[in-house]
């Protein structure tokens, strides 16, 4: 089983015509994705579990014993997404458990490949979601009542699915089960680009979050109203956009780093000849210490005099480092990178999982778009040392080794 191939499978699945992909959660992408999961585990003779909130577990050894090991990623892609975020994570789980299987390693723990669901947050807007249920970090509650860009809830796709949304919720059990959680993952930045390396070991995930905005206008005729006597909420959207990107611009240097980014607005009405009623903007923020990120999002509140609605906050979530280290020392010293990009993984460490992550060159540095990729020597490369990381594991019980 090779990766290469495994991705080909999925290729077409979601995939628009200009390359991009578009694999939203709870839509018949998603649900032809699952259906390749579930077949690729059933030809390794791993058994597929879906827990309540939609993430998928493939097994192989009985999970009831506890201890496990799990690696995978997810499935699911932002709009017009590359190939890459998270698909795989997950071909490199599977063409690794192969690779174990045909050397007739029998796992003294149970090992999983997990597929999470709606890790992007491409459609209800909150990103690591299938995670963020299981784990507790938001209700089921908040999840249920989310809207995608039709208005449709969580609640009702979830529904429409042939799902019961009283089904989803905190699965602190389920989770208690892995001690250790390894995702592989395309890089999505330049850290190993002008290295001799294909692979590096993540230590931690940036704090980040994702904040709503209105601004509210006066309707009117494009052609008829005069400049002086119009309420044109789209100038303060400009003016928005250029604060948070300045504001991050001037912390955005090393050794520290700052970013903001307005990726999505709403105009009402969106016409070509009418002056917008209301526009709707989300910001996205991200910096390398918690501090940066409250020193940038106070410096664009105080500049801008905007209200800022919080739709997520996600705190530096630091994956095990003696376990990182372990793995880069095993790897033959690879690099350790820290990660600008949200990931389940970031999400399990936070509950108390000891996780790591193993981050495949990208050699354009490109992610969230077509053009993320990476030359088939380094996705085998990445599916080397994922085999290489789960030999050393299995066998070890984490929760026997000293603190
Ligand atoms: C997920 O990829 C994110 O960082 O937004
Ligand atoms: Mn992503
Ligand atoms: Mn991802």
């Amino acid at each position: 089983m090779d990766v290469v191939a495994l991705l080909a499978e999925i290729e077409s699945i979601g995939r628009l015509s200009d390359g991009g992909y578009r694999r939203f959660a709870l839509t018949d992408a998603e649900a032809q994705l699952n259906e390749w999961f579930d077949s690729t585990a059933a030809s390794l003779g791993l058994a597929v579990e879906e827990d309540r909130n939609g993430n998928r577990w493939a097994w192989w050894g009985d999970p009831s014993q506890g201890s496990a090991i799990a690696t995978g990623s997810h499935l699911d892609s932002v709009s017009r997404g590359g190939a890459y975020d998270g698909p795989l994570g997950i071909a490199s789980a599977f063409a690794a458990v192969a690779r174990l299987k045909a050397a007739g390693k029998e796992p003294t723990q149970p090992l999983a490949v997990s597929c999470f669901t709606d890790e992007e947050g491409g459609r209800f807007g909150v990103a690591c979601l299938g995670s963020r249920l299981a784990a507790g970090k938001i209700t089921a509650e908040r999840a249920l009542g989310l809207r995608d860009d039709d208005g449709i809830s969580m609640a009702e796709a979830v529904r429409a699915r042939g799902r019961r949304p009283a089904h989803l919720g905190p699965d602190p059990q389920r989770l208690q089960r892995v001690a250790t959680f390894i995702e592989l993952h395309v890089e999505q930045g330049r850290g190993l680009v002008d290295t001799d390396h294909a692979v590096a070991v993540g230590t931690a995930v940036w704090p980040h979050g994702r904040w709503r905005v209105e601004f509210s206008g006066r309707a009117d005729h494009a052609g008829t109203a005069h400049m002086d006597d119009r309420v044109d909420p789209m100038l303060h959207l400009a003016q928005f956009i250029t604060v948070a990107k300045e504001s991050a611009r001037a912390r955005d240097t090393l050794p520290q780093a700052a970013r903001a980014t307005v990726g999505r607005v709403q105009v009402l009405p969106n016409a070509v000849n009418a002056i917008p009623a209301q526009v709707l903007a989300w910001l996205d923020a991200r910096a390398s210490s918690e501090t940066l990120l409250d020193e940038l999002i106070e410096a664009i509140v105080a500049e801008t005099n905007v209200q800022l609605s919080e739709e997520s906050r996600t705190p530096r979530q630091v994956f095990d480092p003696s376990l990182g280290a372990h793995l880069a020392h095993l790897l033959g010293d690879v690099p350790l990178l820290d990660s600008g990009a949200g990931h389940d993984a970031g999400v399990l460490a936070d509950a108390g999982v000891s996780t790591a992550m193993l981050f495949v060159r990208n050699p354009t540095g490109i992610s969230h778009a077509p053009e993320e990729f990476a030359e088939e020597v380094d996705l085998r490369a990445g599916v080397d040392a994922l085999t290489a990381v789960l030999s050393d594991l299995l066998g070890i019980d984490k929760t026997e080794q000293p603190a």
